[in-house]
């Protein structure tokens, strides 16, 4: 049996998930890829970090998350090291990289990924970051290199984006996307006219797992704006980070915008764009717009999301992602590994 070593760069929200499905699946993951999938190293901010070369036990890791928020020692070495120096010397096969987003640079995440392909691991990022800040630069390192760098959850969970467009797509030019790809802004903007305040959808969604640990980084735009990055730079070959996404909030959005938009068969979505220009340079937009109350956007409701594909080929694709959880984020990271596994070569240890 084939055996692969992740190193979980985050234990939050998404990487908590992710090691509740390798439990979950553990059995048919062997069944079906011949492979052994081992945790060897998992690092947080203030949770301590772990490292076990023999494979962390994850169910206990988990138990300790929820019984007292902190690794317990037995567990493994409770290692005081940075997660880039985890990222830097563990021997792992897989880096996970699940870190919160830093906007306006990337970097910790882009670190940690730098670091595995220089040294010949795969990489799969949950984190926006790294494919915003430095798509071509970390694809081209996992060229050199002999490995994957792959991202699918960054956008709409594991719905398959990348996936299709990669595996199903092949020799089609995509030339636009619209979406609606902040599950965050949509659920506020849909429940604001219901009456509730933004403070207690804050709050709930914090509590629920689909606002990030910074609010401002949904209400201000800017997880949306790293999307548009992100997709702007797989799908359309442009070259943009995300402070060049031209970037409106929600913030200034009052429940009486809400309701004077419904009045006038109107409904308020915060619509992302990337386009190209008319001299061709690939360019994105994110902000609330007024769309028809019968368009396919004014359905998307609470924590969808949904995406328009325009290609030369195949003409316009939609697809909706309905009311996700955590569970789908896990399954994007799930779906990436299981990339990696079919290409192993028999015999990899
Ligand atoms: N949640 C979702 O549904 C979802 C969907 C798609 C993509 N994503 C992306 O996945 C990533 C993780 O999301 P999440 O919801 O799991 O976030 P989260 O719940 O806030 O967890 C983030 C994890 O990263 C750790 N961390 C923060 N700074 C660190 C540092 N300097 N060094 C090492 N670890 C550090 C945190 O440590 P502590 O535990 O000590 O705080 C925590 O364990 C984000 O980039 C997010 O955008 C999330």
């Amino acid at each position: 049996m084939k055996e692969l070593k992740l190193a979980l760069m985050g234990f939050g929200n998404a990487g908590q998930a992710f090691a509740r499905m390798l439990l979950e699946k553990d059995e048919e993951i062997r069944r079906k890829y011949n492979t052994r999938v081992i945790v060897v190293a998992i690092t947080t901010k203030t949770r301590g970090n772990l490292v076990d070369g023999w494979g962390i036990d994850l169910e206990k890791a988990l138990k300790n998350m929820e019984n007292s928020g902190r690794f317990d020692k037995i567990l493994g070495t409770l290692e005081n090291a940075t997660s880039q120096t985890i990222a830097d010397t563990v021997n792992y096969d897989v880096l996970v990289e699940m870190t919160p987003l830093e906007f306006t640079s990337g970097k910790m995440a882009t670190d940690h990924i730098r670091s595995a392909l220089r040294r010949g691991r795969h990489a799969i990022s949950a984190n926006k970051g790294p494919v915003a800040w430095a798509y071509k630069e970390l694809t081209q390192l996992a060229a050199e290199n002999d490995c994957r760098f792959l991202y699918e959850t960054t956008i709409m969970d594991g719905t398959p984006i990348f996936n299709m467009t990669r595996n199903a797509l092949k020799l089609c030019q995509v030339t636009e996307v619209t979406g609606i790809l902040n599950s965050a802004t949509n659920y506020i903007l849909c429940e604001l006219a219901k009456g509730r305040t933004k403070e207690e959808l804050v709050a709930e969604g914090k509590k629920r797992g689909f606002i990030e640990a910074n609010p401002a980084m949904d209400v201000d735009g800017y997880d949306a704006a790293a999307k548009v990055a992100v997709i702007a730079n797989v799908l359309m070959e442009g070259d943009l980070t995300p402070t060049d996404v031209e970037r409106t909030g929600i913030r200034d959005i009052t429940r009486e915008d809400v309701e004077k938009a419904t009045a006038g068969d109107k409904v308020i979505k915060v619509m992302c764009r990337a386009y190209r220009d008319e001299n061709g340079k690939v360019c994105g937009t994110v902000g609330p717009e007024e769309v028809d109350k019968d368009s396919i956007y004014a359905s998307i409701e609470g924590t969808s999301s949904i995406i328009t594909i325009k290609t030369d080929l195949m003409g316009t694709l939609t697809i909706i992602e309905e009311a996700p959880e955590v569970q789908q984020t896990a399954y994007g990271i799930l779906a990436d590994l299981m990339t990696i596994m079919k290409a192993l070569p028999e015999g990899a240890k």
